[in-house]
């Protein structure tokens, strides 16, 4: 097959290349130049996806700018970001100007998926209206399927093969198209009955998630007022086989999606003057937590008698999940802002991120900023840093990832 992936990003290009590596021959369309010409020049920019997969591609995977590329495509999965606008509201801007685009080039039998995580709704009464301005009926002149990424970035057990994919067409057609383009790629393809179906249960995944992240990052704040340590109480939990699936508490949650997506359904319910409470209660929480965990390296200074003013602070990891350098989101951009804002001297670590424009900060060389900092905060617990040499070092170590439980330390705390 030829197949089209629009947007080759985290999601899109593991995709590209696990239909590349299947023997399709795939078109890869972004909007950044610099994805396009790294991409044909053999240089991947996405942590889970290596140079060497590309070198193994044999010239099946290519990138364009261009959506009249597309024209040939039997399939075009579309992989462009659903982020929110300053009021946190869904912001289709990408979706839209993809579809507009290929509107203009769509060809009759062409099948189109969508993957990028929205609210119910989107592939029928947003993507479908558009496409159609092609002229062409969706579901008759074209097909149009929505099938939500699971992609967990970092993650190797479960990969695009082994992970099932789900897929909801707008007619049986449409889904039966979806599921024989999967198939090649994925070990099970579940068909659901509508785009809608589809579209929900990736946000009650990501909302699962956010809300059972959320009771822990409480159940920490609690466990500091009780003098009880959360990572004990969360293991001993743990041990239960049946009924119990543990969550870890942290600074806070990042990321492309948990972050963002329960909103896109918060928006949906609106419309339909139903406020869901667990969805708000969790982002509610969850965002609460960067400011907590300042307030936790503040009292830990003030143990050793020095205030946060004037302190240096070196954050130790602050890409959103541990093997990423994906900054999206991340709690370490607010705690850094708001420790700028009680005058501390803010420096980070982190072998995925060399440079932070955010912050106007680059990753400092470990050793020595271990030396001068007056506090390391460890926000995300990378495994190629050496955790028992960061608490033989440092004057004060907090931990907001329980990672350094196995390592004696009076220089430690722990959320
Ligand atoms: N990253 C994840 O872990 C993950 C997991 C599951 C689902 N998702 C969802 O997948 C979607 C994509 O996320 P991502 O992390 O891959 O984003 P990304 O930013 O890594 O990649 C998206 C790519 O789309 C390109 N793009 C933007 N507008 C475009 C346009 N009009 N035409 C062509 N290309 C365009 C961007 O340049 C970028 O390279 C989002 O909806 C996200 O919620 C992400």
């Amino acid at each position: 097959m030829r197949i089209g992936i629009v947007g080759v990003g985290y999601v899109g290009l593991p995709l590209a290349v696990a239909f590349a590596e299947a023997g399709d021959d795939v078109v890869g369309l972004d909007a950044d130049p610099r994805v396009v010409a790294a991409l044909n020049e053999g240089r991947s920019h996405v942590e889970d996806v290596p140079d060497a997969a590309l070198a193994q591609l044999g010239g099946r995977l290519r990138a364009t700018a261009s959506y009249a590329d597309l024209a040939e495509c039997e399939a075009v999965i579309v992989c462009v970001p659903t982020p929110l606008t300053g009021s946190r509201e869904p912001d289709l801007t990408h979706l839209n100007d993809a579809a507009s685009s290929l509107a203009a080039v769509l060809r009759e039998g062409q099948l189109v998926v969508l993957e990028s995580t929205t609210y119910p709704g989107t592939t029928r009464e947003r993507l479908a209206p558009i496409l159609e301005e092609s002229g062409m009926q969706a579901g008759e002149g074209f097909h149009l399927a929505f099938s939500p990424e699971r992609i967990d970035p970092g993650r190797t057990d479960y990969t695009v093969r082994t992970t099932p994919k789900l897929v909801g067409g707008l007619t049986e057609a449409c889904s039966e198209r979806a599921r024989e383009l999967y198939a090649q790629v994925c070990e099970q393809v579940v068909v659901l009955s509508t785009p809608e179906t589809a579209e929900l249960t990736k946000l009650l995944e990501n909302i699962f998630r956010s809300v059972n992240i959320a009771l822990v990052n409480e159940l920490s704040q609690l466990c500091d007022r009780l003098g009880i340590d959360v990572w004990e109480v969360i293991e001993a939990a743990a041990t239960k086989p049946f009924g119990f699936m543990r969550f870890d508490p942290g600074p806070g949650m990042g990321g492309h999606c948990l972050p963002v997506d329960p909103f896109y359904l918060a928006f949906k319910a609106r419309e339909h003057d139903f406020y869901p409470e667990f969805i708000e209660l969790a982002g509610k929480v969850n965002r609460s937590q960067p400011a907590y965990c300042v307030d936790r390296i503040a009292r830990a200074l003030n143990e050793q008698r020095k205030p946060v003013n004037g302190s240096e602070v070196l954050l130790l990891g602050v890409s959103y999940k541990p093997g990423v350098g994906d900054v999206r989101e991340a709690p370490s951009l607010e705690i850094a802002t708001l420790l700028r804002e009680l005058g501390a001297e803010v420096a980070y670590h982190d072998p995925h991120v060399p440079e932070l424009p955010a912050l106007g900060l680059a990753s400092s060389e470990l050793e020595a900023a271990l030396g001068s900092a007056d506090a390391v905060a460890v926000i995300t617990a990378h495994p190629e840093v050496d955790l028992a040499e960061v608490v033989s070092r440092a004057a004060l170590v907090v931990d907001f990832r329980g990672a350094t439980r196995a390592l004696a330390g009076g220089n430690v705390v722990r959320l």
